[in-house]
């Protein structure tokens, strides 16, 4: 499974790729304005800057929602670098347009998906990957992690080369259910990545470790 950080943070960003483990960054329209970034020339300065920090796919999302304005969009972003993913969302405008992209040679995340039919119309258009948004679905009184499995079973079972890509992590715990139910692809705030480091006994056993070879010195 890969690691992607959803983040437009740089500091982060740097932070997660110093783990050695980071595998690629989603961003979001929303990510870029909480880190302050505003208009286009910004926006895309700010995608260049990442695509320098880490070797990875990165997503870079379209603002557009009409097939000319998205098409135009994403072939902007998709040339500020060869590993950018245009991430279109999942509309009938945007469906067109991962087609459109996936004939023409550039790879696309369709996002704001929330169930599988919309998975299954993103794989048929060829996304590369598929951005179901589990803690939002959670947070909906819904099962985030199931529509994983769900979407990770139809694919399999229809052939479909599209990559699950867990978004809207909320804890640690979100990112091993989403490993068990198939996922390919997790992408999470870098809190929820170094949560996986934590457990009181690797504390509690590594001071004990600590403290005896202090005693052999
Ligand atoms: O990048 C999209 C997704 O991860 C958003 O997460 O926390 O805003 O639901 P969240």
């Amino acid at each position: 499974m890969k690691f992607f950080i959803d983040t437009a943070d740089l500091a982060q960003i740097k932070e997660a790729n110093d783990l050695g483990i980071l595998d690629g960054v989603t961003t979001n329209p929303s990510l870029m304005a909480k880190v302050g970034i505003k208009g286009e020339a910004a926006v895309f300065n700010h995608y260049k800057t990442i695509c320098e920090l880490v070797d990875g796919d990165i997503s870079a999302e379209v603002v557009s929602t009409d097939f000319d304005g998205i098409i135009a969009e994403g072939k902007k972003l998709a040339a500020i670098h060869p590993n950018i993913i245009v991430k279109v969302p999942m509309i009938k405008e945007g469906v067109k347009a991962i087609k459109w992209f996936t004939d023409n040679g550039i790879k696309t995340n369709c996002t704001l998906v929330f169930s599988a039919g919309q998975a299954i119309l993103a794989a048929k258009a060829g996304a590369a990957y598929v951005s179901p948004f589990i803690g939002r679905i959670d947070d909906s009184g819904w099962d985030g992690v199931q529509l994983i499995e769900q979407i990770a079973g139809i694919y399999s079972l229809q052939g479909f080369a599209t990559e699950i890509l867990a978004a809207s992590i909320r804890s640690p715990l979100h990112i091993v259910k989403c490993a068990e139910a198939g996922a390919d692809v997790v992408t999470s705030p870098l809190e929820s990545i170094l949560g996986l480091l934590k457990h009181p006994l690797t504390d509690i056993g590594l001071a004990k470790f600590l403290s005896d070879a202090k005693a052999f010195k």
